[in-house]
C-alpha cells in the first residue's frame, strides 16, 4: 500500500468541492494511511463532520477551543505525528490567509504552528473569477515561494455554471499527488523518455498482429520517474491505461511510428527506458481494403519485412541517453538476459521472470548490468518500478554503465 504507515491531516475548508474530500478520505485510507480531519466552519456548510468522522474513523475537529484534547493544544497536537498536512478544498479566502499567515480558527492555526518539515499541500477549488483574481495569484506564487505544493486547480465545468479553471482535482489525481510528493526526489531536473505497451502491425483495416503486453510495467515506469521528479515523455502503444499524473503521453500503433517517436524526441534525454513489446515484424502486403473471405478463395499469404530495433538505434547514437532495456524471455533467462544487454549495447537489461507477467500487477526482475545481476523479488509493479528508478538514478549519479 502506497500509504502505508502515513499520518494526514486533512483539512476541509468552505466550497462545493467539499464532497471530493469525503472521496479523498476514502482514497487515502485505503492506500494505507491514517485520516484526521479539521474542518472550518465554512467547510461545514458544505459537508458535515458527521460524515467525515464516519469516513475517517476519527474525531474531527473545526474548533479552535475544543476541550476534548487533554492539554488544548488542538493547534499544536494534531500536526505533531503527522507525515503530511493537506489542505483540500483550499478556498480563496484560505490561501489568502495562508500567504499573509494568518491564524484566526483552528485549521489556519494549524498551517501556520506545523513542523517546519511538515509538508503542506493545497487544492485549490473556486470559481474561474476568484482563481483569475490578481490577489489570488499573488497569495498563490507567495505561497509556492514559501515552499507549499500547490495541487492543481483543473479547467472545467463548474458548479455555478462557468467554466474554467478553479476545480479542484479528482479525488484520485489527489491520491497520485500526495503519494508523489512521499517519493524521494532522485531524478529532479532529469528528462525521461519511455517506450510501453504493445504494437500494432495492421494486415488490413480491421485486423492486425499484436501481443499480450498490457502496458503496465512501462506505466508504473513512467509514474515512478514522474514521482522522482522527472520531465516524462511516455510513448505508448495501444493500452487501456489512464496516462500517469504529470506524464506527456503520445500515442502510437505500429513499431515503425513508435521508433519515428522515440527517434524525434530523444536528443536532450537523460534517461531511455525500452519497456514496449515491439513487434518484430510488420506486414509488408497489408491490405488497404479489408479482406473478404468469399467461398473457395485463396488464403492471404502475409508477407513480413523486419521492423526497426528501436532501443538498439538509440543505442547507438552518439549522444545517447542512459539505455535500460527490458526481457520478456520464455527460457533461460539469465543466459538470454546476459547476451540481450551484449546485443542491444545498454548498459542495464532488466528480466521478467517468466513470461506470463503480462496484464498482471505483480512481477518478479532481475537486473542485468556490467558486473551484476540484481534480484527484485515479487512485488506490485509500482513498487518495483520505484525500486528500478532509483537503481537507475543511482547510475546516472555515479556514472557507473
Ligand atoms: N525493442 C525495441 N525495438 C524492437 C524490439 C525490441 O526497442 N524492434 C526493445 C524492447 O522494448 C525491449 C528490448 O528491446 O526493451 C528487448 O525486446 P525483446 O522483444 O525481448 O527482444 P528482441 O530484441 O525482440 O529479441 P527476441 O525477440 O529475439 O528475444
Amino acid at each position: 500500500m502506497d500509504l502505508a504507515g502515513k499520518h494526514i491531516v486533512l483539512g476541509l475548508t468552505g466550497g462545493i468541492a467539499g464532497y471530493k474530500a469525503a472521496e479523498l478520505t476514502r482514497a487515502l485510507i485505503k492506500a494505507g494511511a491514517t485520516v484526521q480531519v479539521v474542518m472550518t466552519d465554512a467547510a461545514t456548510h458544505f459537508i458535515t463532520p458527521v460524515t467525515m468522522q464516519a469516513l475517517s474513523g476519527k474525531t474531527v475537529y473545526t474548533d479552535q477551543w475544543d476541550a476534548r484534547i487533554a492539554n488544548n493544544m488542538a493547534h499544536i497536537d494534531l500536526t505533531r505525528h503527522a507525515d503530511a498536512l493537506i489542505i483540500a478544498p483550499c478556498s480563496a479566502d484560505f490561501i489568502a490567509k495562508l500567504a499573509q499567515g494568518r491564524c484566526d480558527d483552528l485549521l489556519s492555526t494549524l498551517c501556520v504552528a506545523r513542523p517546519a518539515t511538515l509538508p503542506l499541500l493545497i487544492a485549490p477549488a473556486m470559481n474561474i473569477e476568484m482563481w483569475q483574481n490578481a490577489a489570488t495569484q499573488r497569495n498563490v506564487q507567495q505561497l509556492v515561494l514559501d515552499g507549499v505544493q500547490v495541487l492543481g486547480p483543473d479547467a472545467g465545468d463548474q458548479a455555478c455554471g462557468e467554466t474554467g479553471m478553479g476545480r479542484m482535482l479528482e479525488p484520485m489525481q489527489l491520491l497520485d499527488d500526495v503519494i508523489a510528493a512521499f517519493q524521494p526526489k532522485v531524478l529532479l531536473g532529469k528528462r525521461v523518455l519511455i517506450t510501453a505497451g504493445p504494437t500494432f502491425e495492421p494486415i488490413d483495416p480491421v485486423r492486425g498482429i499484436t501481443n499480450l503486453s498490457s502496458g503496465k510495467m512501462g506505466y508504473a515506469l513512467a509514474r515512478a520517474a514522474r514521482e522522482a521528479g522527472a520531465d516524462v515523455t511516455l510513448v505508448s502503444g495501444p493500452t487501456a491505461l489512464a496516462t500517469p499524473t504529470g506524464v506527456q503521453r503520445i500515442n502510437v500503433h505500429t513499431a515503425q511510428q513508435m521508433f519515428d517517436i522515440v527517434l524525434s524526441h530523444v536528443s536532450g534525454q537523460d534517461v531511455f527506458i525500452a519497456v514496449a513489446a515491439v513487434a518484430d515484424w510488420r506486414v509488408v502486403n497489408a491490405s488497404e481494403q479489408k479482406l473478404k473471405k468469399s467461398a473457395g478463395s485463396a488464403l492471404p499469404q502475409l508477407e513480413f519485412a523486419l521492423n526497426p530495433d528501436i532501443l538498439a538505434t538509440v543505442a547507438a547514437l552518439p549522444d545517447k541517453p542512459y539505455c535500460v532495456g527490458f526481457a520478456a524471455e520464455s527460457e533461460q533467462l539469465l543466459k538470454h538476459g546476459k547476451a540481450k544487454r551484449d546485443r542491444k549495447g545498454i548498459p542495464l537489461l532488466v528480466g521478467n521472470i517468466g513470461h506470463t507477467t503480462f496484464g498482471k500487477d505483480d512481477n518478479e526482475l532481475v537486473l542485468f548490468d556490467a558486473n551484476t545481476e540484481i534480484h527484485f523479488p515479487r512485488a506490485a509493479k509500482q513498487q518495483l518500478a520505484r525500486q528500478l528508478i532509483t537503481e537507475i538514478s543511482e547510475r546516472l549519479l555515479t556514472h557507473i554503465y
